[in-house]
């Protein structure tokens, strides 16, 4: 009960922090054309991203209620709402910034992590391009950092299950394989989309992100 006191004040002290916000995209909506169009992007930040974080703020603010009374159930309750809303807003906050319209190269360190992990950049495009199309339903696939073995991984994630809360994971990229990413265009052929992307990956944020992974 201690422990449960302790979890309401938390909660009740973080009550002063601002709610969660739809992050600006680091580039027009237009700017990853033709590989994404202008109306996916659009729709794909203004309506479905903000949706994760609308739904998420009002679940932890149902949670602070719970706790500050000490209702368990209703804590517990929340968990599939947190998951798939918080799920959501941090990948896609990953995502965005994943892509690029620049042309850019993984880091040298980077490239000999993937060249040691997988055996070069296009074998590791070809495992994560199989392993992303193959995700049954939505979800996502994934190139992240072991923090256990120091070795880049790749995995799939159900729906909006987060990378690392889930798997252990570091995400470093992640390709959304919802089919809101990318039907608009590519109607049902999910592997035109994923072999496009790869033209857009911003792969000075993923290097960037393997730097943080490693420390
Ligand atoms: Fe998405």
């Amino acid at each position: 009960m201690f422990a449960l006191r302790r979890l309401a004040t938390n909660a009740i002290i973080s009550n002063t922090r601002a709610a969660h916000a739809l992050p600006e995209l680091p580039y027009a909506y237009e700017a990853l054309e033709p590989i994404v169009s202008r109306d996916i992007m659009s729709l794909h930040h203004t309506k479905h991203h903000q949706t994760y974080v609308t739904n998420l703020n009002a679940a932890e603010e149902k949670l602070k209620t719970a706790l500050s009374k000490g209702d368990i159930s209703t804590v517990v309750s929340l968990e599939p709402a947190l998951r798939f809303n918080g799920g959501g807003h941090l990948n896609h906050s990953i995502f965005w910034k994943n892509l690029s319209p620049e042309s850019t190269q993984p880091s040298e360190p980077l490239k000999k992590a993937i060249e040691s992990s997988f055996g070069g950049i296009q074998q590791l495009k070809d495992q994560l391009s199989a392993s992303s199309i193959g995700v049954q339903g939505s979800g996502w696939g994934w190139l992240g950092y072991c923090p256990k073995s120091g070795c880049l991984k790749i995995a799939t994630c159900a729906n909006q299950d987060p990378l690392q809360a889930t798997t252990g994971l570091i995400p470093l990229l992640g390709i959304d394989v919802w089919e809101h990413a990318y039907y608009l265009q590519y109607k049902n052929v999910r592997a035109d989309y994923v072999k496009a992307i790869f033209e857009v990956v911003n792969w000075k944020d993923v290097s960037e992100r393997f730097e943080k992974a490693k420390c």
